[in-house]
């Protein structure tokens, strides 16, 4: 059996696509999956079985898995833990898990390397996101809590105190790739405002990095707070994602944003201590919740 972890980025998504780093963490939740040895290439995701060369989106991801492995002919199977097209890195942590397991399957000699690992991921995230930053297939690979960019890659951040996390799922999944594409089409028509948010938010990722290791949650939740703002004149927030932040915040969280894509999808609120008020809060108001902490770091990058 193979895992990988989920994610929740706690500053930086949209940024990160245009090379400003993002901070994210791995969340035990993610995907498990195994492999076996086959006639053909097939991957069983919870319902769905695809094969190889069937046309589907999921047999191209899984093609594109398998050539960046090297292998053939395995039958994958997948289950995951997180919603799908929420922002909690479903697909990233699918990638990582099937070439995990792959990799155990077929070089049981050798340790999986990140990079291979990575780059399998990365293979198979392009096909369902075309032009993905990598952070994603970054934290499900790593765990633990990361500075991620395009062009620096990835750094592990040591945490200054724990960080106790809540998730809510406020409104239905939506596509990272047409989520990301709306913002590009914003950075077109209106260059310089993109230009002041892209500044914006790097300079709230570089606060809120030097307050993971110094431990200063509070201020770690204000500057969530301000980039879900920034994010919001993206307009990658919606309503249902606006009240669920509210209500956290009502409820004594630190901070709440959207985390991944927004349209829909997961909203994360750090609370001080106990997630418990915050979790309550947001199911009295009929929303799912879970608590989550900081997955510990598997691979030091
Ligand atoms: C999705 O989890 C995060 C985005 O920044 C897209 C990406 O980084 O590829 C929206």
């Amino acid at each position: 059996m193979a895992r990988a972890f989920g994610k929740v980025i706690l500053l930086g998504e949209h940024a990160v696509v245009y090379d400003v780093p993002a901070l994210a963490v791995g969340v035990s939740r993610g995907a498990v999956a195994s492999a076996a040895p086959s006639t053909e290439a097939t991957l069983r995701l919870g319902e769905r079985l695809a094969t190889a060369g069937d046309g589907s989106e999921i047999a191209q991801g899984l093609m594109a898995l398998l050539a960046a492995l090297g292998h053939d002919r395995v039958a994958i199977e997948v289950t995951l833990e997180v919603p799908a097209g929420c922002g909690l890195g479903a697909s990233a942590a699918i990638g990582v898990a099937a070439a995990r397991a792959v990799l155990e399957l077929c070089e049981p000699e050798k340790t999986p390397s990140f990079e291979r690992v990575f780059a399998a991921a990365m293979a198979w995230e392009r096909v369902f996101h075309g032009n993905p930053s990598g952070v994603d297939a970054a934290a499900a690979t790593s765990g633990g809590c990361i500075q991620y960019s395009r062009s620096a890659g990835i750094e592990a951040i040591p945490l200054g105190r724990k960080l106790p996390l809540a998730v809510a799922i406020a409104g239905p999944p939506a596509s990272t790739r047409e989520m990301v594409e709306a913002v590009a089409k914003l950075k077109d028509r209106r260059p310089e405002l993109f230009q002041k948010t892209l500044d914006g938010i790097l300079s709230l990722v570089k606060n809120a990095r030097l307050c993971l290791e110094a431990g200063d949650a509070p201020g770690l939740g204000q500057l969530m707070n301000l980039n879900q703002m920034l994010l919001s004149g993206l307009y990658v927030s919606t309503e249902g994602i606006e009240r669920a932040c509210a209500i956290a915040r009502d409820a004594g969280a630190l901070g709440a944003k959207l985390t991944g894509a927004g349209g829909g999808g997961a909203v994360v609120a750090l609370a001080d201590l106990d997630p418990e008020p915050v979790l309550r809060a947001w199911r009295d108001e009929g929303l799912s919740c879970f608590a989550t902490e900081v997955a510990p770091s598997e691979v030091a990058p």
